[in-house]
């Protein structure tokens, strides 16, 4: 018997085994956001054959996870939340004032010869900044009480109610940020510099591809493994409660 099934989630797989992303990358399967969607819904919505994805995953379930990947399903709650504040929301408070530069530049130089790179960066500031206080909201409310959560043996008190609430608006806030990185790719001809892009441009593409590939694991982490762990977790201390 194979490994992974059809009926298996596509976030389920990743939260497995964290190298098999590369795979769904490459396929372009959403497996953060729509990481809840069976293989086999995955694929047919793609216009993928779901037992060649199969044999694929299978043929690279030996592959090693680098130190990008990290087993956030062996991490306690904690754990993770303190990764994906150190790595993936650091990451993101570095990276934003200098794709800003970068993508305002760009605009301003060669926005004569493609007016889609006024668009590039516009989708670009707007998700900044929604993701900026995304991440405050998780830092502040959500993070703390998954740590509190954790710690508990009875089941705390939170002024949000339960943790489904926020944790809802955290998965539409994530949702969100997909449809706009899906327009930043699609602006930019899937990062993809044309033959006479200037250096700070071709920086400009390869920082959005970086910045895409980052929030797809950072959401993954947290849709697929943080966040239905914490739920849980809140179901077992209310049930012991
Ligand atoms: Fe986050
Ligand atoms: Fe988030």
């Amino acid at each position: 018997m194979s490994t992974y099934q059809v009926n298996d989630t596509v976030g389920a797989i990743v939260a497995r085994r964290p190298a098999l992303s590369r795979v769904f990358e490459q396929a372009g399967v959403d497996y953060c956001c729509g990481g809840k969607k069976t293989l086999d819904q995955a694929c047919r919505e793609k216009g993928l054959d779901a037992q060649a994805m199969l044999a694929t995953l299978e043929q690279h379930d030996g592959d090693s996870d680098d130190e990008t990947y990290v087993d956030a399903a062996a991490m306690s709650l904690t754990e993770l939340a303190d990764h994906i504040e150190h790595t993936h929301h650091a990451y993101l408070r570095n990276e934003f004032p200098r794709i800003n530069a970068l993508a305002q530049k760009v605009a301003s130089v060669h926005g004569g010869n493609d007016a889609r790179l006024h668009d590039i960066y516009q989708t670009f500031q707007a998700l900044a900044f929604e993701l900026s206080s995304h991440m405050m909201k998780e830092e502040q409310i959500l993070f703390p009480f998954v740590r509190r959560l954790e710690a508990s043996t009875s089941l705390p008190a939170f002024h949000c109610g339960s943790i489904a609430n926020p944790i809802r608006q955290m998965e539409h806030e994530h949702q969100d940020a997909g449809v706009a990185l899906e327009r930043l790719r699609t602006l930019s001809d899937n990062y993809t510099p044309p033959d006479w892009a200037c250096n700070t441009y071709r920086a400009m593409l390869d920082a959005l591809a970086r910045f895409e590939l980052d929030m797809h694991q950072h959401v993954h982490k947290e849709d697929n493994i943080l966040f239905p762990r914490a739920i849980e977790l809140e179901a077992q201390l209310t049930a012991a409660t």
